[in-house]
């Protein structure tokens, strides 16, 4: 199939000019359309994009890694090919796709207009016709990771019943986590979140919420469920939910984190030093703490399209949306504000 012949010579796009605040880093800019020009190169007219925490603190200069400027954040996203290169032959032009880079913080990412994939790197997946375009791009980065934690770094028993613990239930992995944890036969989920967010967890499938509000909610857990879990999936990290929790763990159960040592890590800066720091927590954890210890580093894509596609299109997992979440590309200040709240349910889109 031909090219798309309605694709123009520039784009807008919300491009990160420095690093530093929402306000001083995030631009709407007109800028050069990009082009096919590798054979495996898939070009994407963005419909929207998913947000996530890692590109606020990545704009904040929070994380230590070299970022040059200026760059388009987003990898998540959902949109309409318009052109390929030759050696694309599981795509066509006109199909509508969502998927993800293999690095949401890259330079040329999903906030703009237009945007090159390619069938080598990240995920690409044809939408199924029961999402929406704002539905597909928030899987990516949120879902693939409770992914990880779930199945690959779980170590969940073969057979028979399992219970699984989700910190931070409300958030955009918590929400995918809960929602995939319970396609896994007897499983039993339960969901950590505030008292506000209870109903939304619960409607999305957990058996049960804690408040981590309530004290009084955080001891019962602790004193009742000694050893029954056989994972917990932390989405908040630091050292108090680890402390606290790792005994309700079964001897051979598994804390899996998304974070790490440090609650909503990169929310501040992470110099050498604390980075060292919290290796060394890590490494310790892995060594002398009395249940196994993973942090997810790794990001599976492929398994997007082999293992969570089918959850997706038969709607067993959805993506948590709420109109106040939905913001226009020129608005992606607002977006990076949001995120940066930590108070985000479910999935931060923007429109494009
Ligand atoms: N390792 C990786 O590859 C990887 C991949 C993806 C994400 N991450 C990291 O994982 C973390 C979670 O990501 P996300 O997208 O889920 O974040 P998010 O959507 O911003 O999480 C927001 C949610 O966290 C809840 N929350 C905040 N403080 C809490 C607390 N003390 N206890 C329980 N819940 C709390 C909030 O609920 P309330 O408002 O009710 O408190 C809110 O619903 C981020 O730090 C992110 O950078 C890591």
């Amino acid at each position: 199939m031909a090219k798309s012949t309605t694709i123009p010579e520039t784009m807008h796009a919300l491009q990160a000019v420095k690093l530093g605040s929402p306000e001083e880093s995030l631009k709407y800019v007109e800028i050069e359309t990009p082009k096919v020009t590798r054979p495996t190169d898939i070009l994407i007219r963005i419909k929207a994009t998913g947000v996530n925490p890692v590109e606020a603190k990545a704009r904040a200069g929070n994380l230590p890694i070299p970022l040059p400027m200026p760059r388009i954040f987003g990898g998540d996203y959902a949109g309409i090919i318009v052109d390929k290169g030759s050696k694309v032959t599981d795509f066509n032009i006109g199909d509508a796709v969502y998927g993800a880079l293999s690095v949401p913080i890259t330079a040329n990412g999903s906030c703009a207009e237009y945007m090159l994939a390619s069938q080598n790197s990240g995920v690409i997946i044809k939408k199924p016709d029961n999402i929406s375009f704002e539905e597909g791009a928030g899987f990516g980065v949120a879902m693939i990771t409770a992914y990880q934690a779930i199945t690959v770094l779980g170590n969940l028993p073969k057979e028979g019943a399992k219970k699984i613990l989700v910190i931070g239930a409300s958030g955009g992995v918590g929400t995918y986590a809960i929602q995939y944890a319970k396609t896994i036969p007897e499983t039993q989920v339960v969901g950590i979140c505030s008292g506000r967010n209870a109903e939304l967890v619960r409607s999305i499938g957990a058996d049960r919420v804690i408040d981590y509000t309530s004290t009084e909610a955080m001891d019962k857990l602790v004193k009742d469920e000694v050893e029954t879990y056989d994972l917990i999936v932390d989405c908040i990290g630091g050292d108090d939910y680890y402390n606290q929790l790792v005994n309700v763990l079964k001897k051979k159960g598994t804390f899996a984190t998304a974070v790490g040592p440090t609650m909503h890590i990169g929310a501040e800066k992470v110099g050498l030093f604390s980075g060292f720091m919290m290796g060394s927590t890590v490494l310790g954890r892995k060594l002398f703490g009395s249940r196994y210890y993973q942090v997810v580093i790794y990001l599976p894509w492929k398994k997007m399209a082999t293992d969570i596609n089918p959850l997706v299109a038969s709607g067993k997992i959805k993506t948590v949306l709420r109109d106040d979440q939905i913001f226009d590309l020129k608005d992606g200040v607002q977006a990076h504000k949001k995120i940066e709240s930590h108070r985000t349910v479910g999935k931060i889109i923007i429109r494009v």
